[in-house]
């Protein structure tokens, strides 16, 4: 028997691993709790998820549990002990602005959490791979020291600096910046994921994302950037861009690519292994590159303003450069650009709505 248990299930990244590893495993255990209700209020629960997936998924088994509570997360793992042959975790408090409201909740969920998660993999399935979800924001604000020029809609790095080809590597220090509270909880956890690789010699994962996107995000204006976007578009609510004129860029990676790179990953499994994982020079855009994307696929003017005023510690310009993994397991490879990702987003919010 082969399980994998998918944490964060009714989420992005959660519930396009339940579908992309269904075929390929005996049992999807996924464990949810639809926290990102108590997050961000009632338009960004993600039940709706979970019940697609029940409904679709015959070998999906959902347990309502929360990564805080040690003595929950050990039963399910004492249950599947070594069948367990993979663990995908991508529960977490996702938003840089909320944890400043609540620290002790987000560090409990995304340090606390990833311990428990980490430790009860150990003791009873210590051969699985592990596989967490981290962020460019271990980065913190670093990228922002640099050298950037601003163009007509958007930020650019200067085109003499090393990042300029493909983007920023996992060389950037983590350190001696300012994350956001979201990002100190993220760098304790990508720490510990990293350390129960060097130190236990377990086969775990830590990939860092950019913005991770798709059509089965439930996109709320704390977090989910081009799902939210696009929501606006679509619904004709405002939307505030926060700084930068919105010329600050970000890359986009769909769903389906990022949990390809797992998939990748769980066949040839390294210790210990940290990865950039975004849409790089493939897939990003400004937020206003974004709004004017949007403005074509939905035919018509979205209502927005700029506040002068950029969120806490929040990047200019980042693009990821994902060419370590793409090295080390050379047949991935992205397929969904921004504007077919941007079109999926706007058929589910269509259908959806
Ligand atoms: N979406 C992005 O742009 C982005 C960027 C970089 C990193 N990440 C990271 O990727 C991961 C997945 O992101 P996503 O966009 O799929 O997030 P998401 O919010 O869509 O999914 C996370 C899921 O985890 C669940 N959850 C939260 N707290 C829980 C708890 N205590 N117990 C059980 N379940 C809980 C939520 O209900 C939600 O369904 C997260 O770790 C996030 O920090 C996301």
């Amino acid at each position: 028997m082969s399980i994998a248990i998918i944490t964060g299930s009714s989420g992005l990244i959660g519930s396009e691993s339940v579908a992309f590893f269904s075929s390929k495993f005996d049992k999807i255990i996924g464990i949810d709790n639809d926290m990102r209700k108590y997050f961000f209020g009632e338009q960004a629960s993600t039940n709706w998820n979970r019940l697609r997936l029940e409904e679709q998924f015959s070998n999906f088994i959902h347990y309502t549990a929360d990564i805080r509570n040690q003595a929950e997360i050990e039963a399910i793992f004492n249950e599947y002990g070594g069948d367990i042959k993979l663990v995908v975790h991508t529960a977490a408090q996702p938003s840089h602005d909320w944890a400043a409201k609540e620290p002790h909740t987000d560090f409990t969920v995304n340090a606390n959490g990833t311990l428990n998660m980490l430790e009860a993999t150990r003791k009873f399935a210590p051969e699985a791979v592990f596989i967490f979800t981290s962020t460019n924001k271990v980065y913190g604000d670093t990228p922002n020291a640099l050298p950037l020029v601003e163009l007509e809609s958007r930020w650019e790095i200067d085109e003499s600096h090393p990042y300029f080809m493909n983007g920023i590597d996992e060389t950037m220090r983590i350190d001696q910046c300012k994350h956001s509270l979201f990002g100190a909880s993220k760098v304790a956890a990508d720490i510990l994921v990293q350390e129960y690789g060097k130190y236990f010699g377990m086969k775990t994962g830590v990939f860092r994302g950019g913005c991770l996107t798709g059509p089965n995000h439930s996109g709320t204006q704390l977090h989910g950037f081009l799902s939210y976007l696009m929501k606006c578009a679509v619904t004709g609510d405002h939307y505030s861009i926060l700084g930068y004129k919105g010329k600050q860029v970000r890359d986009n990676i769909h769903s389906h690519d990022l949990v390809n790179m797992f998939w990748h990953f769980y066949q040839k499994p390294r210790i210990g292994e940290v990865y950039n994982a975004g849409g790089g020079r493939f897939s990003n855009c400004s937020i206003i590159e974004g709004i004017s994307y949007c403005e074509q696929i939905t035919e018509k003017k979205m209502n927005y303003t700029l506040v002068h005023e950029n969120r806490i510690g929040d990047h200019i310009w980042y693009v990821t450069d994902s060419s370590k993994f793409k090295n080390h397991y050379p047949s991935w490879s992205p397929i969904f650009n921004l504007n077919i990702t941007l079109v999926q987003i706007f058929n589910a919010y269509k259908s959806r709505y």
